[in-house]
């Protein structure tokens, strides 16, 4: 994906981007860096936490939690260790806002890591990047190796007589590990299939102890919130959803990119003036909003305000931020086939509903796509879809389920089309035309 240039008013977290040179550790103390981590060790755990609820910060990884919240459910008193887990698994269609960081900001990774780990008073902090990040490993170890070197990280940081430790670690390409508690798993050398909770990994997690997970872009955007500070931060946003995030833009657009917009921002705006509008003048057919697992919207929904209570209130999410725009040229049954493909190929096959549900949904939809459905598999598609909600221990059921319902319903004449012989798709694609090499 081309890296076209943030929105100019609100950059934040991607303050130390475009060849700015942050990856040297010593360009980025030039450029305010490690000083938030100093603050932090100077006022302690109750103001770093403070500071994240005023900020109102909410989880960039999908589910938008509160951050400040989050770190404050940790107790105290533990007799395991605790942990701070860094979610660079990125693995969502769509989704590709973290890679960023780790290219040109791992310090910021690396620093909000640390005040994480102050504010609820673990000594260990692990950055997990997805296995296809293998290229941003290096840059990552470097980093690590530079805050090493300079005395950053290790014993006694900044002469505060606390240690605290780095350790990165990548995941073997499975989309299923980005979920937190399969994260922890695939941490701890097992299989990447999800926990049951409660409890959360807040109480137990990473080997047992309290450990706190969070996305990568969301740990990047520490040490800008200590230093600007959370009331500062918060208006930048809405009401309820605190300061600005990376969105990526991607599909038919003009400018496809990693964009920082202020919460709130409209979404029309985003596609049309951020990203150039549809390429070729072409209409726009649909958007999926924030990563595959959000339920599409149409041309007509797009004037809605990018955070995580108005795209509720829109039926939809705001997810991981990855904006994918389709032009009228897409057969909304053919993405339907290829998202749910995904899901098919991804799911951990643990619960029933998730593994059984994704393989049934994939062999209708390619049914209806090759043109020998019938309108009873669309609406079978539909109930199985309906019947996966909820029904797993993890929430890739749903990620699964959502799109396809969203397909389905809004866009029901056009799987209509397909099995009135109106229209008709390749007869076969196979794994890697329908997933995708990548995958
Ligand atoms: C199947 C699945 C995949 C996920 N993948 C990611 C991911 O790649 N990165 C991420 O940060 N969160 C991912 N999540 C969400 C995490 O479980 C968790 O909510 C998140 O890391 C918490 O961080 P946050 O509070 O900063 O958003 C995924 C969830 C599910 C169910």
């Amino acid at each position: 994906m081309p890296r076209n240039v943030s929105h100019p008013d609100e950059v934040i977290v991607l303050k130390r981007r475009f060849g700015q040179g942050a990856t040297n550790i010593d360009k980025y103390v030039e450029l305010d860096g490690y000083k938030a981590v100093q603050q932090a060790i100077a006022q302690g755990p109750e103001w770093i936490i403070n500071t994240m609820k005023a900020s109102g910060l909410r989880g960039r990884g999908g589910a938008g939690f509160p951050t400040g919240l989050k770190w404050s459910f940790v107790p105290k008193q533990s007799e395991k260790p605790k942990y701070v887990l860094v979610n660079g698994d990125e693995s969502e269609p769509g989704t590709c806002k973290d890679h960023v960081l780790f290219l040109e900001d791992p310090h910021a990774v690396i620093e909000g890591t640390m005040i994480a780990g102050l504010a609820i008073g673990a000594k260990l902090g692990f950055i997990y990047l997805r296995g296809e990040y293998r290229y941003l490993l290096k840059i990552m170890e470097q980093a690590v190796a530079d805050a090493y070197a300079k005395g950053y990280l290790g014993k006694n940081i900044f002469g505060s007589g606390l240690d605290f430790d780095v350790v990165t670690q990548t995941g073997a390409g499975a989309y299923e590990v980005g979920e937190e508690s399969a994260l922890m798993e695939s941490l701890e050398g097992k299989r990447g299939v999800p926990r049951i909770k409660p409890p959360f990994p807040a109480v137990v997690g990473l080997y047992g102890g309290p450990t706190v997970i969070n996305n990568a872009e969301t740990i990047a955007s520490v040490p800008h919130i200590l230093l600007m500070g959370g009331e500062a931060y918060a208006k930048l946003g809405t009401e309820r959803n605190g300061g600005t995030r990376l969105f990526g833009i991607s599909g038919h657009v003009e400018k496809p990119g990693v964009y920082e917009l202020p919460m709130g921002y409209s979404m029309r705006k985003a596609i049309y003036d951020v990203a150039g509008g549809v390429k070729g003048g072409k209409k726009l057919k649909a958007v999926v909003p924030g990563g595959s697992s959000c339920p599409v919207m149409t041309a007509d929904e797009l004037d809605v305000g990018l955070d995580f209570d108005q795209m509720a209130k829109a039926g939809t999410m705001l997810g991981s931020g990855g904006i994918v725009v389709l032009d009228e040229t897409v057969s909304i049954v053919e993405f339907a086939l290829r998202v749910i493909s995904f899901y098919q190929h991804e799911s951990c096959g643990w619960c029933i509903p998730c593994r059984e549900g994704t393989d049934w949904i994939k062999k209708t939809l390619a049914r209806v796509y090759a043109g020998g459905g019938s309108k009873k598999d669309i609406d079978n598609v539909e109930y199985l879809a309906d019947n996966m909600m909820g029904r797993t221990f993890c929430p890739l059921g749903d990620a699964a389920a959502m799109p396809t319902l969203g397909f389905v319903r809004k866009f029901r004449k056009e799987f209509e089309d397909y099995v009135e012989g109106k229209r008709a798709g390749t007869p076969v694609m196979n794994e890697v035309e329908l997933v995708g090499a990548g995958h």
